[in-house]
C-alpha cells in the first residue's frame, strides 16, 4: 500500500509553482483529435488523469511525442473511426470528451460509461441532449455509449442546458467546432477551463465566441490547422495550497497563477482572517492570526468552486465559531467528513449542508482519500495536525496534483510518499 505520511503542526514558508490546469488539459487533449495535423500543447500537468488520456489517444493511433516534461506534440492524423479503447476509457470520467471530438471529426464515436470520483449520481443526459439536437443518434446500452450521425454529419443548432454543466458545455463545443452552421449553447458553464478550451480551439482555427459567458456561439469550420497552445494554471491546485497555508499557518508565494481565477477562493480566505496579496502572476498568502468562521456556498463559476469545498471545509474546521458550508453542485460531496471527524473535526452534515463547529486543533490519525479533492483535504488536515497522519488511497490525489509531495516539501512540510514494505520502521526513516 502506498500512502502519504505527514508530520504536521509546522507552518509553511517559501514558494510553490502551480502546474497547468488538470480540468482544462483533460478536455484539450481529446480536442487535439479535431486538428488536422500536429499541434503542440504546453504547460500540460503531469498527473495520472493526463497520462491515461494520452494513453487512450496513442491507442487510437495518434502520434504523441514528448517535447519536454510539460510539452507534447500530438498528431492525430493516424486516428481512425472505431479505434476507441472503450475499456480503458471507462476508468476516467474525462474520456467522455472523446465522444464530442470523435463525433465532430468522424460522425461516429463510442465510449464506456465514464468513471471518475463518486459524488452520487453523475448523469450525462445534457451531453446526449446536445449531440442529439445536432442530429446524432446516441444509444446508451450495456455500459457503452454509441453515437453516430447521418451522412449529413452534425448540424449546428440552439441548445439550452437544463443544468449548468462543465462537461456538457465542453463536449458540445467539441462536437460543434466542425459541425455545419452555427451552434449556440445557452446556460453554458463559465469556468476558466471552458475559456481555455475555446482559446485552444480558436488558436487551431475554430470560431468560438462568448466562452466565459452563459451563451457560447460556435460557427462550424471545415478545417483546423495545427498550432501551439499553452494551458492556463490550475485554479484548484493553487486554491488547495492557499488552503494548506491557511490551515497550517506561515507565508507562501503561490507562483504562476491567474489571480482573477482565484478571487472566488481568496475572498473567502480573507473573510476568515487570512492575508492575501496579489503580486502580478503570483499570490502571497500569509496566516498569522486565528481563523474566523464564515459561510461558503459551492456553486458554478464565478461562485466558490465545488472542487475546493472539501479543502475549505477542512480550514473552517479550525476556525473560531460556527460555519455553514452548502454544496450546490454535487448531491453527495461530504463523504470525507467522516474521515475529518477521525481527526477531531466537529462537523454535522445534513444532506447538502455541513455545519462546522471550529475546534482548536485537529489531531493526527490514519485517514483515507475518498476522492481527489477529499484527498487533498486530508493532506491539509494532516499538515495542520500535530503528530503523524497517514493518508491512504492516494492514487486519487495523484490523478490531479502534480508532484504534491515535492511541492509541499519545498515549503518546509514534512511529508513523504511511503510504500509499505515488510519493515514498518521504513515510514519513520523517510520522514526523519
Ligand atoms: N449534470 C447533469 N447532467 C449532465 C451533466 C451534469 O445533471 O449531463 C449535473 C451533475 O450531476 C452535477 C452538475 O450537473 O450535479 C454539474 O456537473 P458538471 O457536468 O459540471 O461536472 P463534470 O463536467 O462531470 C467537472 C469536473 C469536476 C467538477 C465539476 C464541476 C472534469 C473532468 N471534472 O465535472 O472536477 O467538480 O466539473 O465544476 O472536468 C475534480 O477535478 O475533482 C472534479 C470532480
Amino acid at each position: 500500500m502506498t500512502e502519504y505520511v505527514i508530520r504536521g503542526g509546522k507552518p509553511l514558508h517559501g514558494e510553490i509553482e502551480i502546474s497547468g490546469a488538470k480540468n482544462a488539459a483533460v478536455a484539450i487533449i481529446p480536442a487535439a483529435l479535431l486538428v488536422d495535423g500536429p499541434c503542440r500543447i504546453e504547460n500540460i500537468p503531469q498527473v495520472s488523469d493526463v497520462t491515461l488520456l494520452l494513453k487512450i489517444l496513442r491507442e487510437m493511433g495518434a502520434d504523441v511525442r514528448t517535447v519536454n516534461k510539460h510539452t507534447m506534440e500530438i498528431d492525430c492524423s493516424g486516428v481512425r473511426p472505431g479505434s476507441e479503447p472503450t475499456e480503458l476509457m471507462g476508468s476516467i470520467r474525462a474520456s467522455y470528451y472523446f465522444i464530442g471530438s470523435m463525433l465532430g471529426k468522424f460522425g461516429t464515436a463510442r465510449s464506456a460509461m465514464p468513471g471518475g470520483c463518486d459524488f452520487g449520481v453523475r448523469p450525462i443526459d445534457q451531453h446526449v441532449k446536445g449531440f442529439t439536437a445536432m442530429g446524432a443518434e446516441v444509444d446508451v446500452r450495456d455500459g457503452l455509449i454509441l453515437a453516430h450521425t447521418g451522412p449529413e454529419g452534425l448540424v449546428g443548432t440552439r441548445i439550452y442546458l437544463d443544468v449548468v454543466s462543465v462537461g456538457a458545455t465542453m463536449n458540445i463545443m467539441l462536437a460543434a467546432v466542425r459541425a455545419k452552421g452555427r451552434t449556440v449553447i445557452e446556460n453554458a458553464a463559465k469556468e476558466p477551463h471552458i475559456v481555455d478550451l475555446a482559446n485552444f480551439l480558436n488558436s487551431m482555427g475554430a470560431d468560438v465566441k462568448g466562452a466565459g459567458t452563459s451563451i457560447i456561439k460556435i460557427n462550424g469550420v471545415e478545417h483546423m490547422r495545427g498550432g501551439t497552445y499553452s494551458i492556463i494554471p490550475d485554479q484548484i491546485e493553487a486554491g488547495t495550497y492557499l488552503a494548506a497555508v491557511a490551515a497550517a499557518g506561515g507565508e507562501v508565494l503561490i507562483k504562476n497563477v491567474i489571480p482573477k481565477h482565484l478571487e472566488c477562493i481568496t475572498a473567502k480566505l480573507v473573510e476568515m482572517g487570512v492575508e492575501i496579496e496579489e503580486r502580478g502572476d503570483a499570490v502571497l498568502v500569509r496566516r498569522t492570526k486565528p481563523l474566523r468562521s464564515t459561510n461558503v456556498k459551492a456553486t458554478p463559476y464565478p461562485g466558490f468552486p465545488t472542487d475546493m469545498q472539501p479543502q475549505i471545509t477542512t480550514v473552517l474546521s479550525l476556525a473560531e465559531g460556527t460555519s455553514v458550508v452548502t454544496e450546490e453542485v454535487w448531491d453527495d460531496r461530504f463523504r470525507y467528513v467522516s474521515q475529518l471527524s477521525r481527526m477531531g473535526a466537529n462537523i454535522h452534515v445534513e444532506g447538502k449542508v455541513a455545519v462546522v463547529q471550529g475546534v482548536k486543533a485537529l489531531r493526527s490519525a490514519t485517514v483515507r482519500a475518498c476522492d481527489l479533492r477529499a484527498g487533498a483535504a486530508m493532506v491539509i488536515a494532516g499538515l495542520s495536525a500535530e503528530g503523524v497522519t497517514h493518508v491512504e488511497n492516494i492514487y486519487y490525489i495523484e490523478r490531479g496534483y502534480e508532484r504534491l509531495v515535492e511541492k509541499l516539501r519545498d515549503v518546509g512540510a514534512e511529508i513523504a510518499l511511503v510504500t509499505e514494505t515488510e519493515d514498518p520502521s521504513d515510514k519513520v526513516e523517510v520522514l526523519a
